[in-house]
């Protein structure tokens, strides 16, 4: 089995620079070398360059909008040429990386006849669009993009939208208001973490994953660094008080594992400049190691009673 890992240095997603800085720390923090522990062969494909675009003026709401535009041109492209030859993991970047990565691997999953899940792990709901943003910042935005929002004026349009119903977010604790309007009316998954502390994120993940294998799905997970407690992961610009803990990451990743549906895997909004010794990145790592087969043991520990 092949991972290609796959350098985004997208930064153009919100105003604080860092991002950029992404994929060199997760190398630095020995994701290549996790992956061949576990048996992969991994090809790293370096960092990309966006597609060639006007400079940006920023004297509109939206920052950096024709360098997000032509992100999401090269992630696109780049996403379904690697989900043909592997599992790709898309080394971030901001979360803006996903507009062009997820509609990527939804084209390849139409191509192949299979329905496509996303699973984000987030503080937040991404559900904006370009037009309803507050902040212009287009890391809001991926999930209200590849659901096919109308908004997104100038941006590619979406080939394949993913169907509410193959959506799940969980971690949630900033929504801003017109999102959770829009949210609302669909009908996403969403557990913010009253939820995850009511139900587990187990029972929550597992009832996910039973969908995505009835429908033969392919899985797409989607890891913002603000998914965790900023104690545990505090290289993030977008920190949220009160996130899941780094046991709870684990328990979700190893669940993906054994489900044995993971097809390709963002790493966001990592800020390496924000970092206390690297210890962001490490947990990165070993979030992305655990979804990808590392154990304690090999063999399911035996429950209580
Ligand atoms: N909802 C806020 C906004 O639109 C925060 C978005 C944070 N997104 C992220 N990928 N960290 O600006
Ligand atoms: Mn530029
Ligand atoms: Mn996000
Ligand atoms: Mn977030």
């Amino acid at each position: 089995k092949t991972v290609i890992l796959i350098g985004a240095p997208v930064d153009s997603g919100k105003r604080r620079p860092g991002c950029l800085m992404g994929p060199d720390a997760y190398r630095t923090a020995g994701l290549p070398g996790a992956l061949r522990d576990l048996g992969y062969k991994v090809e790293d494909m370096g960092n990309l360059t966006p597609a060639s675009h006007q400079p940006d003026t920023n004297d509109g709401k939206l920052f950096a909008p024709n360098e997000t535009i032509a992100w999401t041109h090269r992630l696109t492209r780049t996403a379904e040429m690697a989900m043909q030859r592997g599992l790709p993991i898309f080394m971030g970047g901001d979360h803006s990386l996903s507009l062009g990565t997820v509609a990527g691997v939804a084209n390849h999953a139409a191509s192949v006849g299979r329905p496509l899940f996303v699973l984000w792990l987030d503080a937040h709901s991404d559900f904006h669009t370009a037009e309803t943003t507050d902040s212009g910042n287009l890391h809001g935005t991926p999930l209200g993009y590849v659901t096919g929002r109308e908004g997104f004026g100038g941006f590619p349009k979406v080939q394949n939208r993913v169907p509410h119903a193959n959506i799940c977010i969980m971690g949630l604790r900033s929504v801003d208001p017109a999102e959770r309007a829009a949210l609302e009316e669909t009908d996403i998954r969403y557990h913010d973490m009253r939820e995850i502390d009511e139900n587990g994120v187990g029972r929550l993940v597992s009832a996910f994953l039973k969908d995505v294998e009835a429908a033969n799905g392919l899985l797409h997970v989607s890891l913002d660094v603000d998914f965790l407690d900023p104690m545990a992961a505090p290289a993030v610009v977008t920190t949220v008080p009160g996130g899941a803990t780094i046991r709870e990451g684990h328990l979700i990743m190893e669940m993906v594992s054994d489900s044995g549906l993971m097809t390709s895997l963002d790493l966001v909004e990592l800020n390496p400049f924000l970092d206390e010794r690297g210890r962001t990145a490490q947990v990165m790592v070993d979030l992305a190691a655990s979804g990808l087969g590392r154990r304690v043991f090999d063999r399911p520990t035996r429950a209580a009673n």
